[in-house]
């Protein structure tokens, strides 16, 4: 079994969850709001971001990857597409991670061509010493250093998704 050390962990992440979405809901106020996950690795943060969000609340889902174990390819493939328009809409995209900021920068720019009434990012975490594509993160929950994380949706080739907290793995 692999060895694994907490980085922040679950109370501490439920905590941050339930301070952005009283964030996002003041600041949505009077206003419905879609949610676009960034599969996969975001399904876990962006289910638990949805319930504390008090608002007339869609969620579509928007599937890419640049990795292939623990590092970047910098080529950023859709895997899935929303299935229906945000043209008009207040969008925010939910992401696990901004590492090199490659997939927001993607992101960012594909859905903004759709022609949202607004467009803002919600990322759990971000690595600021790895960024190549500066991006703007509207909601953000913790910063970390250059380590690769697992757990709370985010996988080492696929796996530890289902831990509950963040974790680092040694070798
Ligand atoms: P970026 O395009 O380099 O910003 O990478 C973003 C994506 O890479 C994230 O959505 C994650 O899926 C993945 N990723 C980046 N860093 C890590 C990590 O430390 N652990 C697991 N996945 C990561
Ligand atoms: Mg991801």
């Amino acid at each position: 079994m692999d060895n694994i050390d907490t980085l922040i962990d679950a109370e501490t992440i439920a905590a941050k969850v339930r301070e952005l979405g009283a964030q996002i809901t003041k600041d949505y106020a009077g206003e419905d709001l879609v949610l676009v996950p960034v599969l996969k690795g975001s399904f876990v943060f962006g289910a638990d971001l949805a319930r504390a969000i008090d608002l007339p609340l869609r969620v579509d889902f928007f599937g890419c990857r640049s990795y292939e174990g623990t590092s970047s390819t910098g080529v950023v493939q859709t895997t899935l597409d929303l299935s229906s328009s945000i043209e008009g809409k207040h969008v925010i995209i939910v992401e696990d991670i901004v590492d090199t900021g490659l997939t927001m920068a993607y992101m960012l720019d594909n859905l903004g061509t759709r022609r949202p009434a607004s467009l803002k990012l919600a990322s759990l975490l971000h690595k600021p010493a790895r960024t190549k594509v500066p991006v703007d993160i509207d909601y953000l929950g913790f910063s970390i250093e250059d380590k690769f994380v697992i757990g709370y949706g985010l996988d080492y080739d696929g796996l530890h998704r289902n831990l509950p907290y963040i974790g680092v793995m040694n070798a």
